[in-house]
């Protein structure tokens, strides 16, 4: 009996051994590794004022999403008054660097200006004012940007469409007039729905793919559906992340991994940066990436990270706790989870 405990808890710790995450360097760049598009959420005034960070984002990614600087707020300052310039440095940076650019995002219900938020007028006026933004975005970066998410966060995690100002003065099929609004500026940009919570929540992930099964069947292109992913590590589990990724497969979309973070804390308040947490973390983003590759070729879009290092993390400040959830530390050293993201893709 006690022989068998013995040859169960050794063997216990062999199989932990052989899930280790091995440290490792950044020498090797993620995106040379990989034979679908690495990318990373970048902020256009750390790329010119930190030079560690730009090192990263140059050597590391060849996919660019703009975190923030083409969301409508920084884009259409004021009605009718475009704003392009910190926009098209970033883009300048991007093609400079052999990189492609995914634009995020179009419509979303955070981060308008105060003038959309306030806009009155029917609805044929919310409608052309919504045109007139689509439009003059997707054809200013028309030929530079590659794809774009349309529209981003239109549903609830119940698979009700979440209240915002489009669906208030426009109505549901504000979504199917974003997309056509997006392919007539552009036939040739790949069109994107972004959300998260895809793989954790069955019904938003069900309704989402109903929804656009329902615009595609009228002629609506739709090409890519982008699963969020910032998650924990238990929390969505891998077979709730497969679950979504085949049932998005079947579909028959191109699958973006768009904004991967990886939280370390769980309960908030402050916690122990243990190495077994941020191996828990490197393991996590491993299946992740082995996921991906799960994939058929043709509908692998490209995995993005959001954000950098652990210092440019949007959840610190959003969330008011300590956390850890990025590839590099606040050193901008690489940590597990990026040797997690390296073994994964040499797997
Ligand atoms: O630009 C102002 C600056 O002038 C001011 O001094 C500073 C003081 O707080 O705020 C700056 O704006 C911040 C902005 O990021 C740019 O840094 C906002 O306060 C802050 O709320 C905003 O957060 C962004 C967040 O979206 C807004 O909801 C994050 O950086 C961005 O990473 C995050 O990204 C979203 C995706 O677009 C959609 N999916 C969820 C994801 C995380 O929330």
């Amino acid at each position: 009996m006690k022989i068998h405990y013995l040859i169960i808890i050794a063997l216990f710790f062999v199989a932990c051994k052989a899930d280790e995450i091995e440290i490792c360097t950044d020498e090797v760049a993620l995106h040379s590794l990989a034979d679908f598009p690495i990318g990373v959420a970048v902020s256009p005034s750390e790329l010119q004022y930190n030079a560690a960070y730009q090192e990263i984002v140059t050597t590391q990614f060849n996919s660019i999403t703009p975190g923030n600087a083409f969301k409508p707020d920084a884009l259409q300052p004021s009605e009718g008054v475009f704003d392009f310039e910190v926009a098209d440095s970033l883009v300048a940076f991007a093609m400079r660097n052999n990189q492609r650019i995914h634009g995020h995002t179009l419509l979303w219900h955070n981060q308008l200006p105060n003038w959309m938020n306030r806009f009155s007028g029917d609805r044929t006026a919310w409608i052309k004012m919504m045109k007139t933004h689509i439009q003059t975005v997707v054809r200013h970066f028309e030929g530079r940007v590659k794809s774009w998410d349309v529209v981003n966060e239109a549903f609830e995690d119940n698979g009700d469409f979440r209240e915002n100002i489009w669906l208030e003065h426009i109505g549901k099929d504000y979504l199917e007039l974003a997309f056509e609004f997006a392919q007539k500026a552009d036939s040739t940009v790949l069109l994107f729905y972004n959300d998260y919570n895809i793989a954790l929540k069955n019904r938003k992930c069900r309704a989402i793919l109903e929804h656009f099964e329902g615009l595609k069947s009228k002629g609506i292109q739709v090409d890519g559906i982008g699963l969020q992913l910032h998650i924990f590590n238990r929390i969505p589990t891998n077979n709730e992340i497969e679950n979504a990724v085949n049932a998005i497969v079947e579909a028959e979309y191109l699958i973006h991994f768009s904004e991967i973070d990886i939280s370390m804390n769980w309960t908030g308040g402050s916690m122990n940066l243990t190495t077994n947490r941020l191996e828990r973390q490197g393991r996590k983003m491993k299946v992740l990436t082995n996921i991906f590759q799960t994939i058929p070729k043709k509908q692998q879009f490209g995995m993005t990270v959001w954000g950098v290092s652990d210092l440019d993390s949007w959840i610190p400040s959003f969330f008011e706790r300590e956390d850890y959830p990025l590839l590099y530390d606040t050193n901008y050293e690489p940590k597990l989870m990026y040797c997690g993201f390296l073994e994964g893709l040499i797997d």
